[in-house]
């Protein structure tokens, strides 16, 4: 509930400037294609907002990029364009650095660890700064599964991965990371990735056990390496236009409502990630599994850098020791 105080003490900043009509017809975008588990989520939430508010309000879904990638519907969000998206945190750290410090490698041991992450008060409060800072209000926190490697040929170290052209969804920690292991980290979104893959313009992908498994992406693949190597947050953003122009009691339905849908797919992923491992494994392709030692120097490098450009760093960190 603080976290929501802070949230509403923000967002009444921009109150001067809202759009004074209450929008009932909200339209919520995301990248994911339509049977994604971020993309189902918010269509639940579509529902049961609908259900709840007497049919007052609706929520039309747009996935796949409908309304365009990630950073042009973030600066949609900003003026009031959109009213609600299910997007990753990767792009939000582009515009509030002190998100990145969730992408530090290893910082969650497994998929429950992350969601533990993600549920703690320390997270929430990272969340705070975002309706004056940037123009969303974050009510809550979602995930996709942890980061694997996707490989053309071999790989058997990160030596290995030096100098291969490797797909990142585009956001700095995870650049600086590919960077540090050596290799040529490409920033590309999601919807490029199969072709990107299948005809050779990248080697190798950074990307979670469901999309490789969903979509695919071992096909054009020989090389599998369950790294575990990082946490993907998601976050439910609402324009923070749009929130300063909702009644309190508003607020309160569609933040805990949206709250309630991205934190469940949490949930998903903790029940659904072992059983895509286990398929992908069985796929042929070569499958190893790696620890941290696998990259040997480049993750202290990681930690000297993104040491120096967020303070919130020893703060998850404690979290993360404490939600063990
Ligand atoms: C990606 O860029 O790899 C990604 C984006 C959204 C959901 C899952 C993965």
């Amino acid at each position: 509930m603080k976290h929501f105080t802070n949230i509403i003490a923000s967002a009444a900043v921009l109150a001067a400037s809202a759009l004074t009509a209450q929008a009932n017809e909200f339209r919520l975008g995301l990248i994911t294609p339509p049977p994604h588990i971020w993309t189902k989520a918010a269509e639940a939430f579509g529902a049961e907002l609908a259900e709840a508010s007497g049919g007052a309000h609706s929520v039309s879904v747009f996935p796949a990029r409908q309304l365009g990638n990630e950073a042009e519907m973030l600066q949609q969000l900003q003026t009031g364009a959109l009213d609600m998206a299910f997007m990753t945190v990767a792009e939000v750290s582009n515009r509030a650095p002190e998100l990145g410090a969730f992408y530090a490698p290893y910082l969650a041991d497994d998929i429950g660890h992350a969601g533990r992450i993600l549920r703690s008060d320390t997270a929430k409060t990272l969340l705070e700064p975002l309706a004056g800072e940037v123009g969303v209000v974050g009510v809550g926190y979602g995930m996709a599964g942890l980061r694997q490697i996707v490989a053309r040929g071999d790989v058997n170290s990160a030596e290995d991965l030096a100098g291969l052209k490797l797909r990142i969804t585009p956001f700095t920690p995870i650049l600086d990371f590919y960077n540090a292991i050596g290799a040529a980290p490409t920033p590309m979104p999601l919807p490029s990735v199969y072709d990107a893959l299948a005809n050779g313009q990248v080697d190798a992908i950074d990307m979670d056990a469901e999309l490789i498994w969903v979509l695919k992406y071992y096909e054009h693949a020989d090389t599998v390496v369950q790294s575990d190597h990082m946490m993907f947050p998601m976050v439910g953003l609402v324009s923070a236009r749009v929130w300063a122009g909702l009644s309190e009691e508003d607020r309160a339905l569609v933040g805990d409502l949206m709250a309630k849908y991205v934190d469940s797919t949490i949930d998903s992923y903790v029940e659904k990630e072992a059983g895509w491992l286990e398929q992908i494994a069985g796929t042929g392709k070569t499958y190893t599994k790696v620890d941290a030692s696998f990259f040997g120097g480049a993750i202290e490098e990681w930690n000297t850098i993104w040491s120096e450009k967020t303070s919130s760093l020893d703060a998850l960190r404690a979290t993360a020791a404490e939600t063990q």
